[in-house]
């Protein structure tokens, strides 16, 4: 398969690729060639024009403000669509095209759609958002695509937000990047494949 990995050297998006090992990986992020930035529309679609047609795509990334609710603004809520909800889905819009028959786009929540924590109302929306629009679009979308959301508990690998997750229980890369192979590889649509 041929599989468009935005994001790809992520602490998420490198899940993915290794657990698509043997595949071709087209890895796009802001610092690749080619390069793709997913808040600017213009950016997608010459990414889109100049790789061609995919199998699968999978999208790894999104910013949201983590702040407390008292001092999260409209502007932070703007924030969290634009650069986590909105990002995606100008993915998907754009990027269906270029799909085959019966491929597939997977996108990237996280745990913050079910378990909240401190300081993550924006990311939570975003998350909710996406796990949401998922199940509703597997529905509509054409020619045999399958779309799912991949959704993560904080990774062994990101040390550094270990704190803000108490009592969570962070999961291994190896996990994580199951979840991006049944999306990718295996039959399921319109899930949210929590990885807990
Ligand atoms: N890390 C976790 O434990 C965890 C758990 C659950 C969910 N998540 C979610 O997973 C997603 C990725 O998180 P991460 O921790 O893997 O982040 P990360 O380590 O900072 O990696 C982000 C990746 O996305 C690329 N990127 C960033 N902004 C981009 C843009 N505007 N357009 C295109 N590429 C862009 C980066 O490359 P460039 O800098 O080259 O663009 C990099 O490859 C986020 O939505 C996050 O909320 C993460």
């Amino acid at each position: 398969m041929r599989i468009l990995v935005i994001g790809a050297t992520g602490q998420v998006g490198r899940t993915a690729v290794a657990a698509l090992q043997g595949h071709e990986i087209v890895s796009a992020s802001r610092g690749t060639d080619p390069s793709v930035d997913i808040t600017d529309t213009a950016s997608i679609e010459r990414l889109f024009a100049s790789i061609g047609q995919v199998d699968a795509v999978v999208v790894a990334v999104g910013e949201v403000p983590f702040r407390p609710l008292a001092d999260l603004g409209r502007a932070d809520y703007e924030s969290a669509l634009s650069g986590k909800v909105l990002s995606q889905l100008d993915v998907v819009r754009i990027g269906t095209p270029y799909v085959r028959d019966g491929g597939s786009i997977t996108l990237t929540s996280g745990i913050l759609s079910r378990e909240p924590i401190a300081a993550g109302a924006a990311a939570s929306l975003a998350n909710g958002a996406l796990e949401s629009f998922v199940l509703a679009a597997a529905t509509e979308l054409p020619r045999g695509i399958r779309i799912n959301a991949v959704s993560p508990s904080v990774l062994e690998d990101a040390p550094s937000y270990h704190s803000s997750f108490p009592g969570f229980v962070p999961v291994s890369s190896h996990r994580v990047g199951q979840a991006f192979a049944k999306s990718v590889l295996g039959v399921q649509t319109g899930r949210v494949l929590a990885v807990d």
